[in-house]
């Protein structure tokens, strides 16, 4: 049997949720595209869909929608634990922290009420925990708003403008589901154990918290703020790339052409800033990176992905930077929530084979070249 570092192309779970076609740039969520569902439809709409299994009827998403209102708040001994962790503690590690404490006995095989909880009370912490260590009052959810616009709302307690939640909403869309990325692996792996789906998701945000996986847009906006100007962009990138740095934002172990995500993600950004010279700036600096990684990483097919526009997408609704990796968090939960649901309905511990290559064992390849 082969090693293949990182597992690349190996097909470790089937699925019903969601088909990424990494050479034509396509992302189906269980037959449905994601870009044209971001476009249609709200966040909730869709999590019914990964959920169960279909795009909810007026009365199924009024039902989803109430139990995500009630499921909101946040519990007080999850407050306390909030108060008592260091200010400087990490927003992810809070997160972490947070949900392996949300239920003291959860269940297997994992329920849907337990799903619910988990994607509603994540925007609560967010918010407390980010108006608590700036010393404003914690505003509760509203329920007259969605889940998006309710998350915006209680970090700034005003009502969002609708474009602000127009582009958030594709965003919680987009990324609510992406196969078997290095967190949903996680809560996988996890969810096999028969553990439980508290345990997995908190996995999960470990896995996610990774400069490589969900921490990318932080590392975006860093590159647009120290580039700062359309003539400054092509000396910059060459500096990284001649230094073998990686451009974040760009680049992606299935993508092999635009990443549709990013497309869509630029669309609606588009709609809102663009005129704005932090996006033409982005834009620019999109075009300059592709035609110098073509050059550089030449036959890398080295695209913008997500967390590119992702970056945008948070600029253009003044998301604050510590919250970049957590919103991520805080969309992709509905879908490690349904890999779980969809792991425990069939499941199989994982257990895959490590190759021994400590000493003693090139021996017989050595003895064989001898
Ligand atoms: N900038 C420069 N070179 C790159 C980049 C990049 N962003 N991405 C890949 N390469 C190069 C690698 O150096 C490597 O070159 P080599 O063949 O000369 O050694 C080649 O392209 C292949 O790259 P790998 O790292 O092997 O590709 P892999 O599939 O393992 O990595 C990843 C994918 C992690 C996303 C990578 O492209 C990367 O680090 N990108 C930057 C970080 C980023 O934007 N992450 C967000 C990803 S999207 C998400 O997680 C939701």
């Amino acid at each position: 049997m082969d090693f293949r570092p990182g597992l690349e192309g190996v097909i470790a779970v089937q699925t019903n949720l969601s088909s990424i076609d990494g050479e034509n740039g396509r992302l189906i969520f269980r037959g449905y595209r994601a870009d044209e569902l971001a476009r249609k439809h709200v966040f909730e709409e869709v999590v019914h869909l990964l959920w169960y299994g279909g795009l909810p009827v007026k009365n199924e998403l009024e039902n989803l929608k109430k139990q995500l209102h009630e499921a909101r708040k946040l519990p007080e001994d999850i407050v306390r634990i909030i108060d008592e962790l260091p200010e400087d503690m990490e927003m992810m590690a809070v997160l972490r922290t947070c949900i392996s404490a949300l239920k003291a006995k959860p269940e297997w095989p994992p329920t849907l009420e337990e799903a619910v909880r988990i994607t509603a009370v994540i925007p609560t912490i967010l918010a407390y925990r980010y108006r608590s260590l700036h010393h404003l009052e914690f505003v509760p959810p509203n329920h007259q708003l969605d889940h998006v616009a309710n998350y915006l709302y209680m970090l700034t307690g005003k009502k969002p403008k609708d474009a602000h939640v127009r582009v958030m909403n594709a965003y919680f869309v987009l990324t609510a589901e992406h196969g078997m990325n290095a967190a949903t692996f996680t809560s996988r792996v996890i969810a096999s154990t028969e553990s439980d789906l508290f345990s997995a998701v908190t996995g999960a945000i470990g896995a996610m918290k990774g400069p490589l996986h969900g921490g990318a847009p932080t590392g975006v906006i860093s590159m647009l703020n120290k580039i700062e100007t359309v003539e400054d962009t092509e000396d910059w990138l060459r500096k990284k790339l001649n230094n073998k740095e990686k451009l974040m934002g760009f680049g992606h172990r299935v993508y092999k052409t635009n990443d549709p995500r990013a497309e869509a993600l630029r669309d609606v950004t588009e709609s809102l800033s663009a005129d704005d010279d932090w996006f033409l700036l982005a834009r620019h600096v999109e075009d300059t990176a592709i035609r110098l990684l073509e050059e550089y990483k030449s036959g890398r097919r080295l695209y913008t992905n997500v967390e590119f526009y992702a970056a945008a997408v948070f600029k253009a609704v003044d998301l604050p930077e510590i919250l970049y990796t957590p919103t991520f968090t805080a969309s992709r939960a509905a879908g490690w929530c349904a890999h779980v649901l969809e792991q425990a309905e069939n499941n199989r511990i994982f257990r895959p084979l490590s190759e021994y290559v400590g000493p003693g064992s090139m021996i017989k390849e050595n003895t064989q070249r001898g």
